[in-house]
């Protein structure tokens, strides 16, 4: 989960990182209001969940609460790269001697964690990144070693931060590696971590990501999500501890588990080419117990798209067998009744698929059209979805 700016500084303050005071408004007189409270020079910063907010006009200065209002006004409703930006980060400014790059991520491809400083941080870090990299230092983290102040140091000379401020700055960075492992997170960057004109090291700009396994261990985290943000079909799979992926096609597809799901996505992508690049609206993976209430609960998240027309259900029978899935199909057509109504291919294949194909054939419900092979049901649900 990726955090917004504010709760990114909220998280940092709290584990004793500087930043400077500010809070979010979304509208003008809020944002005045919060103006006239921080008092002197302001920042005002469009808070949406993406880079680049600066270049793109949503970072403003204001020297006047009358000031703060206007740019306010300029900055709410923009769009910055697709995202529409409903509120603002009111923040004290601070004068600006240095601009540092900080950050501290999940290196996956080395399967350790990576620190990454350079002393020219700022707006243009990606073009530094790759026309100078050598200016952006990366140090392998050991994640039972940790971050010490010795490794700071370190870290920080690689990235040729100046002596001035280099101690300052090491402190920081210990305060960070606390942020990033208490907080379980997969990303924490600070762009730019600045030096004040009084050699002050503050972080302006915060950047987490959360990492969501570790929810179970983090019950602060959840008064985190953006709930107005949420895709509210995602939200419903969440709560019922359905995997669901929201896709741009036609055809609902639902499986037991999540190779059998992604191997669905590919032959329903390939058998609609036939019909007009018909594609898989989604992914919803139902694991291992397809009860009736389960195989219930995936279809009702599924017919809830208005995008799907047709439904494609391709299970493996394993320990839980086809007769038992047949069966919760079934009653899951039941609980649904008059809410299902676009049509299912469903292929059933594995532990008891005689049995499973059976119950499904004397159910003979009008919706339902069983195929015995993957390759002929999705090209069936593709067919459905294109007439549809
Ligand atoms: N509190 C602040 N006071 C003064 N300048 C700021 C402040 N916050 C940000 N800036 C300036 O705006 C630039 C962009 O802001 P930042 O928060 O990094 O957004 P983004 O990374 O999305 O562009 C920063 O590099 C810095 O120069
Ligand atoms: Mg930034």
């Amino acid at each position: 989960m990726d955090l917004y700016e504010y709760q990114a500084k909220d998280l940092f303050a709290a584990h004793g990182v500087p930043v400077l005071p500010g809070s979010v408004a979304s509208n003008t007189d809020q944002a005045r209001a919060e103006a006239e409270k921080i008092g002197g020079k302001v920042v005002i910063k469009a808070q949406v969940k993406t880079g680049g907010r600066g270049k793109a006009g949503g970072v403003k200065l204001a020297d006047t609460p009358a000031e703060a209002e206007e740019k306010a006004g300029a900055i709410l409703g923009m769009d910055i790269k697709g995202h529409t930006v409903h509120r603002v980060l009111v923040a004290q400014a601070s004068d600006i001697a240095e601009e540092y790059y900080f950050s501290f991520l999940l290196d996956r491809a080395n399967r350790t964690f990576l620190a990454m400083a350079s002393a020219e941080g700022g707006v243009e870090i990606e073009q530094l990144a790759v026309e100078r990299p050598e200016a952006l230092a990366k140090v392998p983290v050991d994640p039972i070693a940790g971050v010490d102040k010795a490794k700071a140091l370190d870290i920080l000379r690689q990235g040729n931060f100046p002596a001035e401020v280099i101690d300052e700055a090491a402190d920081v960075v210990v305060k960070l590696w606390e942020t990033f492992v208490s907080e379980d997170a997969t990303l924490v960057e600070v762009n730019p971590l600045v030096r004040d004109p009084q050699d002050k090291v503050i972080a302006l700009d915060g950047k987490v990501t959360l990492d969501e396994n570790a929810a179970f261990r983090q019950p602060g985290h959840g008064a985190l999500v953006d709930k107005e943000a949420e895709d509210p079909l995602e939200a419903k799979a969440k709560a019922k501890d359905l995997n669901y992926v929201k896709l741009n096609g036609e055809v609902g597809i639902i499986g037991n588990g999540a190779g059998l799901v992604m191997s669905t996505l590919d032959v329903v992508a390939y058998a609609g080419e036939k019909h007009g690049g018909v594609k898989p609206a989604n992914f919803l993976d139902i694991g291992g117990g397809a009860s009736a209430e389960v195989m219930a609960a995936g279809l009702d998240v599924i017919l809830g798209d208005s995008d799907v027309k047709s439904v494609f259900v391709n299970v493996f029978g394993g320990i839980t067998a086809c007769d038992a899935v047949a069966n919760g199909i079934v009653e899951a057509l039941k609980i649904l009744g008059d809410n299902a109504t676009k049509p299912l291919v469903v292929r059933l294949d594995g532990n008891n698929v005689v049995e499973g194909r059976k119950i499904l054939a004397d159910a003979n419900h009008p919706l339902v059209t069983l195929v015995d092979t993957m390759d002929n049901a999705a090209d069936k649900a593709a067919e459905l979805a294109a007439r549809a």
